[in-house]
């Protein structure tokens, strides 16, 4: 995308990877995702706001030529993750003048990562002001998402926010500016969940900081800039808060069709309780629409047969990207089949810990469910509507 104006002397001049399809060769992008960079000119300096991958430096290079920054005095750096500081070194030696700005965590890794010399950087403090002339920057320190060195950048004139990661979505848009979520409310979801919900707290501490900042523009790092700031912020106040919804996510492997027919069983059951029931065959689910889906579900199911013993890799996948991401869910339950042994529910249990949850007694069964297991299953949809009830989210 060539460079674009969002406000006087303020520009995008980022890039967008519209065919990258895995980030942290983890994440899955089905929309690929942009690296926004953006290029302040002041009556006196002129600043960068991140990088970009190095993969795409060529747009980079291109789009600040575009708006004839010849100069850069400064380059701030928000987060160390290669994605938005990969192209600092590069720009360093383009632009020799320039001078890296972060704060004092960040130039460590900065320093760690891309071997950046001592002499380039001038470090900053929480709420401390740097002028650029008629326009003035000041730094909010935000660690924890994701990163501990993470830091948001705010144009005070403009009242333009530039929180890097924070409040992004992965999604190369062809259309930068949103002013209606609507559109773009699933991949800031899927953002969310995949990087910023193990950081739940720090979200909440960092939005209630903001409300001290006049917010006109919210220009993120990944994903469209967001001319309209509440409803992002609102999303984010929800996905973040302590409430979650009558939904149980049923994550789930089968070998031979047991554990499948006991899915299938306490689906039906919980619908019929009225209750939403989101099952995920491991096989063929995309990961992220299982963290999008445990961001605000008050229970979580994992089904799975037994592979020598253990859960199915597939199921140990999956407890793995749930413990990770550390939804605020509250009761979890294992179910499953073995064929002549298991140590299924020690094993899941285990890899469960860092979820603040109460967990169901887990129904296993030899073999195919007989009427005593599927009665088994009854009984956890019974125990599921009450404990949800109790919590006063059923209707
Ligand atoms: Fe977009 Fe944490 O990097």
């Amino acid at each position: 995308m060539a460079a674009r104006r969002i406000t006087d002397n303020v520009f995008f001049v980022g890039a967008m990877d519209w065919n990258r399809r895995l980030f942290d060769s983890l994440i899955p992008l089905p929309d690929g995702t942009s690296y926004n960079s953006y290029f302040i000119r002041g009556s006196e300096k002129n600043a960068l706001i991140d990088t970009v991958d190095p993969a795409k430096e060529e747009q980079l290079v291109a789009n600040l030529k575009e708006v004839s920054a010849e100069r850069i005095d400064y380059i701030v750096s928000n987060h160390t993750e290669q994605d938005h500081s990969g192209w600092i070194p590069r720009m360093l030696e383009l632009h020799p003048e320039a001078k890296v700005v972060t704060n004092a965590k960040c130039k460590e890794f900065l320093q760690d990562h891309l071997l950046i010399s001592e002499e380039k950087f001038i470090l900053i403090e929480d709420g401390e002001t740097l002028s650029l002339g008629d326009k003035t920057l000041q730094f909010i320190i935000a660690p924890w998402v994701h990163w501990p060195e993470t830091m948001f950048t705010y144009l005070i004139e403009d009242k333009i926010l530039f929180p890097c990661d924070f409040l992004g979505s992965h999604l190369a848009p062809s259309e930068l500016f949103v002013e209606d979520i609507a559109h773009f409310y699933e991949g800031a979801k899927r953002y969310y969940a995949e990087i910023m919900m193990p950081f739940r707290t720090n979200v909440q501490k960092h939005l209630k900081r903001l409300r001290d900042f006049e917010i006109d523009i919210i220009a993120p790092s990944h994903g469209p800039i967001h001319l309209n700031p509440q409803p992002i912020l609102a999303a984010y106040a929800e996905w973040s808060s302590d409430e979650v919804k009558n939904t149980v996510v049923l994550p789930f492997v089968s070998m031979h069709g047991s554990t499948e027919k006991m899915v299938e069983y306490l689906l039906e059951g919980l619908v019929e309780r009225r209750i939403e029931v989101k099952p995920f065959d491991l096989v063929k689910a995309d990961p992220g629409k299982l963290a999008m889906a445990i961001v605000d579900a008050a229970t979580i199911v994992i089904g799975t047969s037994t592979v020598l013993v253990g859960a199915h890799p597939k199921a140990i996948y999956a407890a793995a990207l749930v413990n990770a991401l550390r939804p605020k869910t509250r009761f979890a339950g294992i179910i499953g089949s073995y064929g002549w042994g298991t140590r299924m529910v020690d094993q899941l249990k285990g890899m469960l810990a860092n979820l603040k949850v109460e967990m169901f007694d887990p129904v296993v069964v030899k073999g195919y469910p007989k009427v005593a297991d599927l009665s088994a299953l009854d009984n956890l949809a019974d125990r599921i509507l009450e404990k949800h009830s109790e919590a006063g989210l059923t209707k």
